[in-house]
């Protein structure tokens, strides 16, 4: 119940009491859906002030550089935690005791082998399709083998698709790689863990024995980690959206990665290596800093910037420590590092960035870090795709869950009235 109001006066002078609610933590919300009875729609283009609805799953506050998932700082959890538990965490809300994570594991463990038809949608693929048109396919076929038997009202079949998408994502991102190498898939292997198993299917060959890295196995778990979730971004409000209308999670994750893509969102972290390599120099990097701070210029420094952080990207801070631990673990020497670290020290000391409060976000530096690991570079935003699926299925579970209503926006119309068709 809200403890405050707002008033809003309209051109007629008549008053509206709009309700004041508060969450546990941010800013309070002004409730406007009764703007619609006195002949009122809002307008928020881009949705820079609206909630789009309550959610228990994850806080950020963009100002002072926090993000919580379930009330834990993104730091506890990556120096404390690992991917799979911060997937139970995110979906059941608590982490697990011994007992409780040792079944999870084992149940995701036992999905990720994927049914044997799935492999041949491959085929229809030419070997220089971008892996994410391949992966946005793939999984959006995986609803075709899951429809009928899919009981969106049960809380264990939700259950069951929430798990067969985290297990099964890994082994279809490295089909997608497979494919377009034109090496024979690999099967996944129950014995590895979730990263382990994720970098053999991608670099393992049936040919010889491949032993994955403990430093690059640690390297990949983080970076799963670290992308798990992030509140109501264009993806999920794209995943949440489509599963409004009742539509098959696995569909609504295929619409979710096809969201993901952009440069503008997870797209970014394939742009950023782009631009590095081209930038090339560092004595380059004042003049791609004036192209991305002219305002006729559409680039933009690609890793920087935030809709809603406003100071440091916490994700982008232990990604960077996590950069140097990886690159000295495995005795890489990236140019590209060289060339990252001169950008980032020259656009935050530049006004144009200050004023703006752009500073780097999580794909400035997970690119070099997957370099290292010898992930090719349109193969990121895949990966971003894999990690982020256990946040886009616990918000569209958290929606299903509870009452909810179609997502259906209005807008403010500005074209012809009705006019007479010519005769
Ligand atoms: N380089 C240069 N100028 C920038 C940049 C940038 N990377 N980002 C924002 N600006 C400028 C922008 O031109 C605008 O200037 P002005 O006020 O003079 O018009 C001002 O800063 C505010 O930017 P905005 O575009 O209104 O901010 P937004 O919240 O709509 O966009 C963003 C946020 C992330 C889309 C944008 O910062 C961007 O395109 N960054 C580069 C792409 C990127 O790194 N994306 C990954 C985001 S983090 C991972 C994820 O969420 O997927």
């Amino acid at each position: 119940m809200a403890e405050k109001n707002a008033l809003l006066t309209l051109p007629t002078g008549e008053t509206i009491t709009l309700p004041i609610y508060q969450g546990s933590t941010g800013p309070d919300v002004i409730d406007v859906s009764g703007l619609l009875k006195a002949g009122y729609f809002t307008y928020d283009p881009g949705f820079m002030s609206t909630a789009a609805t309550e959610s228990k799953i994850t806080y950020i506050d963009g100002d002072q550089g926090i993000l919580l998932h379930r009330g834990y700082s993104i730091e506890d959890l990556a120096e404390k935690s690992d991917y799979l538990e911060t997937c139970y965490l995110l979906w059941y809300g608590q982490l697990p005791s011994k007992s409780e994570k040792e079944i999870f594991v084992q149940a995701i463990t036992r999905h990720t082998m994927l049914h044997e038809s799935l492999a041949h949608f491959f085929d229809g693929f030419h070997h220089n399709a971008h892996p994410m048109a391949m992966m946005c396919g793939a999984v959006g076929a995986l609803s075709a083998f899951y429809h009928d038997v899919m009981d969106m009202r049960s809380e264990r079949e939700r259950e069951i698709a929430a798990h067969r998408l985290i297990a099964k994502l890994p082994t279809l991102a490295a089909m997608c790689f497979k494919h377009s190498i034109g090496q024979p898939f690999m099967y996944p292997r129950n014995d590895l863990s979730y990263s382990a198993n994720f970098l053999y299917m991608m670099f393992g060959t049936p040919c010889e024995e491949y032993v994955v890295s403990p430093a690059v196995e640690r390297a990949m778990d983080r970076i799963f980690l670290l992308h798990a979730d992030h509140e109501q971004n264009a993806s999920t409000s794209t995943v949440r959206l489509a599963g409004s209308t009742g539509a098959n999670p696995f569909a609504c994750v295929s619409a979710g990665i096809a969201a993901l893509w952009g440069p503008a969102h997870g797209g970014a972290n394939e742009a950023v290596l782009i631009m590095l390599e081209e930038i090339g120099s560092i004595e380059n990097i004042p003049e791609f800093i004036e192209k991305a701070k002219d305002p006729n210029d559409p680039f933009k420094l690609m890793g920087f910037g935030h809709r809603v952080y406003k100071n440091f990207d916490p994700r982008a801070k232990v990604m960077k420590k996590s950069c140097d631990e990886v690159l000295a673990e495995l005795n890489v020497t990236d140019p590209r590092l060289r060339i990252a670290m001169e950008l980032e020290r020259i656009a935050l000391s530049d006004a144009y960035f200050i004023e703006r409060r752009l500073f780097p976000n999580v794909d400035f530096y997970s690119g070099i870090i997957l370099s290292a690991i010898r992930i090719p570079t349109s193969m990121f935003t895949v990966i971003f795709a894999v990690s982020r699926t256990v946040g886009w299925i616990s918000h569209w579970q958290e929606m299903v869950s509870s009452p909810y209503k179609i997502g259906r926006p209005r807008q403010l119309y500005t074209g012809e009235t009705e006019r007479p068709y010519p005769d």
